[in-house]
């Protein structure tokens, strides 16, 4: 079983031209509303790939609430552990471009209040897979993490938004998924020189004593781990919206993992979906089933 501790968001996204430089203003499309946020995300996301999944986090109670669970309930994704806060939902300000790139801003609302208080007695056993991305505080990342590490479930974090951590910072997480701008943030705030994706997914995952996985966008994904390195494909696809595409590979992934798979075909499989994800408008509507993904793996 998948447990996601995380960030769960209702989009507002324009689609724009060209992403405006700052101190200009531009028209754009009629807004969308669409259920986000890299925790809901990601549990859609591994909930499409066949996985059981529980999520946790938090909603306000403004009007805006009602639009964050319409794919995540009927998606099949547990929600007994999402709370309500009074104040507001987080919400995300997505731009997106012709040719699909965003740009985003969140604003955290109810997920600055996510607790390691609101996780169920017992809720991790050995063979669960704990998520963990950073739109949450990370103290209560941490606590959720040493509870699914205390059972001996794996723990994956996700790096994004970036946030310079340290290694200790990392906690018990085992698995760290970045993209390629996060792995080179990441590898300068840590001193390490590498250049190059290979060279820097290697030197991190040496320096963290952990598995290091950075998605590439076009250009599929590369880890190093006690495995040695590894590298995967994207699928070739003409993006029209790139939102939630690194969430789409982080859950899937987890959902391959948790079921047994090796890194390569996790990997694999989540790069598939991250494609299939990018050909589609938004986050959560654009997230493939576990039957797409199967047609496009060898
Ligand atoms: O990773 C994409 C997500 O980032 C969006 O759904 C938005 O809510 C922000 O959390």
């Amino acid at each position: 079983m998948i447990t996601v501790f995380g960030s769960i968001n209702v989009d507002v996204v324009c689609r724009v031209a060209r992403i405006p430089p700052p101190g200009t203003t531009v028209l754009g499309s009629d807004y969308e509303l669409i259920p986000g946020g890299k925790g809901a995300n990601q549990a859609l996301a591994a909930r499409r790939a066949g996985a059981t999944v529980r999520l946790i986090g938090a909603l306000g109670d403004d009007d805006i609430s009602k639009a964050a669970l319409t794919e995540l309930e009927p998606g099949g994704v547990d929600l007994d552990a999402v709370t309500r806060r009074h104040g507001t939902t987080g919400v995300a300000i997505i731009t997106v471009d012709e040719s699909g790139e965003n740009t985003i801003v969140v604003s955290p609302g109810a997920n600055a209040s996510a607790s390691v208080a609101q996780v169920p007695t017992g809720a991790f056993s050995a063979s669960d897979t704990l998520l963990l991305q950073m739109e949450v505080p990370h103290s209560e990342n941490l606590a959720v993490a040493r509870l699914a590490n205390q059972a001996g479930a794996r723990v994956v974090l996700s790096i994004a938004p970036f946030t310079p951590l340290t290694p200790k910072e990392l906690g018990p997480a085992t698995v760290i998924v970045v993209n390629e701008h996060e792995a080179a943030d990441l590898a300068r705030h840590l001193g390490l020189s590498a250049r190059g994706d290979q060279a820097v997914v290697t030197a991190l995952a040496r320096r963290l004593d952990r598995t290091v996985i950075a998605t590439l966008g076009p250009n599929g994904a590369v880890a190093c781990g006690p495995q040695g390195l590894v590298q995967v494909p994207a699928l070739p696809v003409t993006p029209v919206d790139t939102t939630g595409a690194g969430d789409t590979f982080a859950g899937v992934l987890a959902a391959f993992l948790d079921e047994g798979a090796d890194l390569q075909t996790a990997m694999a499989n989540a790069a598939i979906a991250g494609s299939l994800a990018c050909t589609r408008n938004g986050a959560q509507p654009s997230f493939p089933t576990r039957d797409e993904i199967a047609a496009q793996s060898g």
